[in-house]
C-alpha cells in the first residue's frame, strides 16, 4: 500500500495547471488522484500532459479517496468545493479569495476551526517567491529599522487572458482586487505584521463593459502606525509592459521589489544591491510547504486567518468606495 499523500486538483485552467506541475515534481512524496474539470477539452490536455484522470464533476473527484484538496474554481465555486473536502475529511489548499464574499469566506473558516486537525491554507503563493521571502527576512531582522510606509502597484492585461467569470460580480464577488489585489494586501499584512485600523478606498470600472471593477486604489492605516498603498488596474487596452512593484521604506533603508523577481536594497547610507531570482518554484514552494505540514501534523506557512485578514481589508476598500469615506477596521 501507498504512504503518498493522495492529492486532487479542482479546476484545472490557469491556477490549477500551476497547481498540477508542482504536484507533478513531487511524485516520491504525492500521487495526483486527478483533476476535476467540466471542460472537456480542457480536461483531455491535462490527461495528456500529466497523465492523470480527469474528473467530469467535485463529487466523483472527492469519491475516489483523497487526502488533500487543491481547489481552483470560479469563486463562487470555492465555498462549496471546500465545505465538502472538509467533510469528507481532507486536507485543503484553497484558492484566494475563499470565496465570492467575506462571508462565504469566513463561512469556511468556521468550517475548518470545527474540523479538528486538518491542514488548511490559502494560495497566497507570491509568498514564496524567493525575493519576497529574502524581503522578509531582511524586514524581520530589522537591519533596516522599522517600516515607516508599504506602497504596492500592479498593471497587469486585462485582455482575454483574465477568464470571463472574473467579470461577473455573480461568479467572481469581485473583480481585480479579489483577482490579483488580494495578494498585494496578504504582502502587506505580512510584512507590516500589525493589524489594519482603517481603510480608504476606491474601485471603478473604467474601460471594461463589466459590473465589476477593473481598477483600485487603496490607503490602509496601521494599529502600529504604518501606513500602506496600493494602486492596480487590468484595463481593456494593450498593455505593453506589465508589471508589479513594492516598495517598503524603513527608517535605515529602503527595499524594493519588481515583478516578484528583483530584489533592490539601499541602505540609507547609500549602499545599493540589487539580486535578481528566477521566476519560477513558488507553486512547488507552496505545494511541499502544504505537504511538510501534513506529514508534521503542523499549520502551513499561510493560515486560513490571513486569508480572511486580507479579505477583511479588500472588503473595507469596496464599503469605502460605495460610502464614499474610510472605514473603520473595527465595522468590518
Ligand atoms: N494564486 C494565484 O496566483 C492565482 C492565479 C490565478 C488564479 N487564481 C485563483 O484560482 C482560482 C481559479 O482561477 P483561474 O484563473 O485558474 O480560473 P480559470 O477559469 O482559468 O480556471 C477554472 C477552471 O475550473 C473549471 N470549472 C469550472 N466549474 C467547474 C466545476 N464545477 N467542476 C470542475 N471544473 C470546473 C473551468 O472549466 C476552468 O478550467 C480563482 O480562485 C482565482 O482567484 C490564483
Amino acid at each position: 500500500m501507498s504512504n503518498k499523500i493522495r492529492v486532487g486538483v479542482f479546476g484545472g485552467g490557469g491556477a490549477g495547471h500551476h497547481h498540477l506541475e508542482a504536484f507533478a515534481n513531487m511524485s516520491e512524496e504525492v500521487e495526483i488522484v486527478g483533476v476535476a474539470e467540466i471542460n472537456q477539452t480542457r480536461g483531455e490536455q491535462l490527461v495528456s500532459e500529466f497523465g492523470t484522470t480527469c474528473y467530469n464533476s467535485v463529487d466523483s473527484l472527492i469519491s475516489a479517496g483523497l487526502d488533500l484538496g487543491v481547489v481552483a474554481l470560479p469563486h463562487d465555486q470555492l465555498l462549496d468545493c471546500g465545505l465538502n473536502l472538509l467533510n469528507a475529511n481532507c486536507h485543503l489548499l484553497m484558492e484566494k479569495p475563499m470565496g465570492n464574499s467575506l462571508v462565504e469566506a469566513k463561512t469556511l473558516w468556521a468550517a475548518y476551526r470545527d474540523a479538528g486537525d486538518l491542514v488548511c491554507t490559502v494560495s497566497f503563493v507570491h509568498r514564496y517567491r524567493t525575493a519576497f521571502s529574502k524581503a522578509s527576512e531582511l524586514l524581520q531582522h530589522g537591519e533596516l529599522g522599522d517600516i515607516v510606509s508599504i506602497h504596492e502597484h500592479f498593471r497587469f492585461p486585462g485582455d482575454s487572458r483574465v477568464p470571463q467569470w472574473v467579470w461577473r460580480h455573480e461568479s467572481s464577488g469581485g473583480g481585480v482586487l479579489l483577482y490579483s489585489g488580494i495578494h498585494n494586501l496578504d504582502r502587506i499584512l505580512w510584512f507590516v505584521g500589525s493589524h489594519a485600523a482603517s481603510v480608504t478606498g476606491i474601485v471603478g470600472t473604467h474601460s471594461h463593459d463589466v459590473d465589476v471593477e477593473d481598477g483600485v486604489g487603496a490607503l490602509i492605516q496601521f494599529e502600529n502606525g504604518c501606513y500602506a498603498t496600493v494602486v492596480g488596474n487590468q484595463p481593456s487596452s494593450v498593455v505593453p509592459s506589465p508589471f508589479s512593484r513594492t516598495e517598503v521604506y524603513c527608517r535605515q533603508g529602503t527595499i524594493i521589489v519588481s515583478n516578484g523577481t528583483e530584489l533592490t536594497v539601499v541602505s540609507n547610507d547609500g549602499e545599493v544591491s540589487t539580486q535578481n531570482f528566477e521566476p519560477v518554484g513558488h507553486f512547488e514552494q507552496q505545494a511541499r510547504n502544504v505537504v511538510n505540514a501534513i506529514l508534521n501534523s503542523e499549520s502551513a506557512f499561510v493560515t486560513m486567518e490571513d486569508g480572511i485578514e486580507a479579505y477583511r481589508i479588500a472588503e473595507a476598500v469596496y464599503e469605502s468606495s460605495r460610502a464614499n469615506k474610510t472605514i473603520n477596521m473595527s465595522d468590518v
